[in-house]
């Protein structure tokens, strides 16, 4: 896995956009696989920036919803489908119909779970996934002890994870719903490209073990060590408890540039 440590958010988001951007050159209907929450934001916004100046082609790009909430109408405005909308797909210009996910409001969720995972696959596989990390190392929604295996599944999200989103239900916990459905991490692991983007000394113990502790479910997130093509991006205070921080700066100093992310 390759550790790139960044000064802050913005270069985390500058240096990411640009990976997807030379993908979207590269193979213009690309399927990007797209988290929410906070970190992403500086890379949607720098990527906004360069479909804006003529940097890039976005209008073909194919977008994939990583997690979804049960039971929130689709037109919630914290509905992860309403959030994607307002932050990816308008601002990058790709219509409403490139754009999958799970149905958070089936009434058979197992079967809803099921349909997406095949409906990726269908799609010929996640290009580039954008993941974000819990403070407890989830990521999507697979929660600590997750299978190493897991698809496409409902999860019971931990209170921690409820009380960090309640900000985005206006500081009410009892308005985040306990339940997800989120790719599970046999799923996520088949995306061709992983790129998780931490920011924040909130996530500097996750972004540890995630990157030097054994690969075990209590960290999800470390079942990246198992992808053949993992990017961490870390802004400086994410990466501050990294042990081998000096390899990793080493590491990108030398990097040749034609290699990319
Ligand atoms: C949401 C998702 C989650 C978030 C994580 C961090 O789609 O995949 O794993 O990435 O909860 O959230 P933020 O970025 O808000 O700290």
């Amino acid at each position: 896995m390759e550790v790139v440590i960044v000064p802050d958010a913005k270069a985390g988001g500058e240096i990411v956009a640009e990976a997807m951007a030379r993908l979207l050159r590269r193979k213009p209907d690309a399927l990007l696989g797209v988290a929410t929450g906070s970190t992403p934001l500086p890379v949607y916004e720098a990527l906004a920036a360069k479909v804006r100046s003529g940097a890039v082609d976005a209008s073909r790009a194919r977008i994939a919803q990583l997690d979804e909430y049960v039971g929130l109408p689709a037109e919630h405005p914290e509905s992860y489908r309403s959030v994607l909308r307002r932050e990816v797909l308008e601002p990058l210009g790709i219509p409403a119909d490139s754009f999958m996910g799970p149905d958070g409001t089936a009434e058979d969720v197992p079967e809803a779970c099921a349909v997406y995972d095949r409906a990726l696959a269908e799609a010929g596989g996640v290009d580039l996934q954008l993941l974000g990390i819990g403070t407890d190392g989830h990521i999507g929604f697979n929660e600590p002890c997750s299978s190493l295996a897991s698809r496409t599944r409902i999860k019971t999200l931990t209170e921690q994870t409820r009380v960090d989103n309640a900000r985005f239900f206006g500081g009410d916990i009892e308005q985040v719903p306990h339940h997800v459905i989120t790719q599970g991490i046999g799923t996520i692991l088949q995306a061709r490209h992983l790129v998780l983007l931490a920011t924040g000394e909130g996530k500097a113990d996750a972004l540890a073990a995630t990157v030097e502790g054994p690969v075990a479910a209590v960290c999800p997130a470390s079942a990246i060590q198992l992808h053949p093509h993992a990017t961490v991006v870390a802004d400086e205070a994410a990466a501050s408890k990294l042990k081998l921080a000096g390899y990793f700066r080493y590491a990108y100093v030398n990097k040749p540039d034609w290699q990319g992310l």
